[in-house]
């Protein structure tokens, strides 16, 4: 099996882009793929919702030196930890947050981060996924530029829809200056949704359902998030019968990772 490049993307903060990337990751692990996902915001939250260490640009080889100055092999390698089974994480380091100004200076720097993710792809990873950083930058291009796949995660906000429109104009952009094919959107994630809505919430509810984007997973606010996150583990490690555990499932499916037979 190829390993798909998912990019989970969208330059509203506070969306769970982190949320999703970590359970529907772990939902991944949990069901046998091999998956590693990359940790691309220096606030570095997945890695320490994973109770991983931050890579120390004083002490080696971090994600960011790695796209700046280039890498071989067993430097990509250098830079991928084991969480548990199945799921692997190459962390955040504070030098991602300089990442974008000091690309501006290289040459294909929209390239760098493929550079890089490409020198894993014979280590047996079925996906990847990539957390961004709120941001529509250089290192967001960078992600585009690598991706196969764009898992776009949303919350029931007005902001949301015009969140996601800057955002496929910016893919359309970058697809035509760059030449690059455009990516396949496996759609939308709503997440942290809190029923019953009022009568506004359900008109933005609404809203995200006409988009042109299918919606493929719609995740409830749970404190069981919260808790897993404090433990260090995904939610199909922390709580594996739960309906949030469920719902990541469900999105896993409909997203088309894993086959519409999934127990
Ligand atoms: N389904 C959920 N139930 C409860 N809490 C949630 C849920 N999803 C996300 N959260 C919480 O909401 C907050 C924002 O989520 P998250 O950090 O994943 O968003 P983000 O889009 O990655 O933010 P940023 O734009 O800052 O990177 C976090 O504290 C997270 O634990
Ligand atoms: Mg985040």
């Amino acid at each position: 099996m190829v390993m798909t490049r998912d990019a989970l993307l969208n330059q509203k903060g506070g969306v769970a882009k982190t949320t999703t990337t970590l359970h529907l990751g772990g939902t991944l692990a949990a069901h046998g793929r091999k998956t590693l996902l990359v940790d691309l915001d220096g606030q570095g939250n997945l890695t320490t919702a994973l109770k991983l260490d931050r890579l120390n640009p004083r002490e080696g080889l971090t994600l960011a030196r790695a796209m700046l100055e280039g890498c071989d092999r067993a430097g990509a390698r250098s830079l991928v930890r084991r969480h548990s089974e199945n799921l692997y994480v190459i962390p955040s380091a504070l030098d991602l947050f300089t990442l974008p100004r000091n690309l501006h200076s290289k040459r294909s720097s929209e390239e760098r981060l493929t550079w890089v993710l490409e020198l894993l792809e014979e280590d047996g990873f079925d996906h990847c996924l990539v957390d961004c950083r709120p941001a529509l930058d250089v290192d967001t291009d960078n992600v585009l530029r690598w991706a196969s796949h764009v898992l776009i995660p949303v919350d029931v906000d007005e902001f949301s829809i015009e969140a996601l429109e800057l955002l496929l104009a910016q893919v359309q952009t970058l697809a035509a200056e760059t030449r690059m094919p455009q990516p396949h959107y496996r759609g939308l994630v709503i997440n942290r949704i809190d029923r019953p809505f009022s009568g506004f919430h359900q008109k933005v509810y609404d809203a995200i359902h006409a988009l042109p984007l299918p919606v493929v997973g719609e995740i409830p606010l749970r404190t069981a998030v919260a808790e897993a996150k404090n433990r260090g583990q995904t939610i199909a490690q922390y709580e594996p019968r739960s309906d949030v555990a469920r719902m990541f499932r469900d999105l896993a499916v409909k997203a088309g990772y894993l086959p519409e037979t999934t127990p």
